[in-house]
């Protein structure tokens, strides 16, 4: 049974990105991930204009759509044009960025319609403000928090994030707050403190030994952070 306090808190899960994988057998590559143990798949979609560099697109998606939620993270300049295409190729969290060019209450409107969650990112140089009144209108389910740079995997934590990290915790403490890019075992343990719940990791998972034992490694520090 949980406790009070358990209950109230967003639940902690592992979200590896499968940008880190081997393209060259994604579908072997996502199960391996289910198999160790992955709450959900963190897909980076990049366009090569909104991002300097070009990954997935909706056939990806629907080739790794299998036992474990998709979270969907959209580096496109107009999300809006392609939600239908990413909801009907399996996204269960579709994420869009709030310096896209879209009208951006519409599109949260337009995915939570249709029954997928949705989620909004800021870089990390946009303010907190920005995405305030979205979360005001209640058409958000998951905030993306951006700790590096989008376009790449493999890059440095910013740190400057947990001071966003724990703004918007304390204005939305039952909100899932997902900390994407440079997660590892060093930086886990105070993105969580700060109040991210959803963590996303590419490459520290793929340097480890077993991606296993990296997974509940990291879940094991976010627990014993929240
Ligand atoms: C960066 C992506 C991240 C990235 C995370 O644009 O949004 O999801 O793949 O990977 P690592 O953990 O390698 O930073
Ligand atoms: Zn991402």
């Amino acid at each position: 049974m949980l406790t009070q306090e358990e209950f109230i808190l967003p639940s902690i899960q592992i979200m590896p990105s499968i940008l880190a994988a081997d393209f060259g057998d994604l579908r072997a590559e996502c199960n391996r991930l289910i198999d160790a143990g992955a709450d959900q798949l963190h897909i980076d979609v990049m366009d090569g204009v909104f991002v300097p560099n070009i990954s997935f697109g909706t056939k990806a998606v629907e080739l790794v759509s299998g036992n474990v939620p998709l979270n969907v993270h959209l580096m496109i300049i107009d999300p809006l044009k392609y939600i239908d295409a990413y909801i009907q190729a399996g996204s269960n969290t579709i994420s869009i960025h709030v310096e896209s060019k879209s009208d951006i209450a519409q599109t949260l409107k337009l995915i939570q319609s249709s029954g997928v969650r949705a989620g909004i990112t800021l870089n990390p140089k946009t303010s907190n403000e920005c995405i305030y009144k979205y979360l005001d209108m209640g058409i958000v389910d998951e905030i993306l928090v951006m700790s590096v740079e989008p376009g790449f995997g493999g890059q440095q934590y910013m740190s400057g994030v947990e001071a966003k990290l724990k703004d918007l915790r304390e204005r939305w403490p039952e909100i899932d707050i997902a900390v994407d890019g440079g997660i590892d075992d060093t930086n886990i343990a105070s993105a969580v403190k700060n109040g991210a719940n959803l963590l996303v990791s590419g490459s520290h998972l793929y340097r480890q030994g077993s991606l296993k034992e990296a997974i509940s490694e990291l879940r094991n520090i976010a627990l014993q952070n929240q």
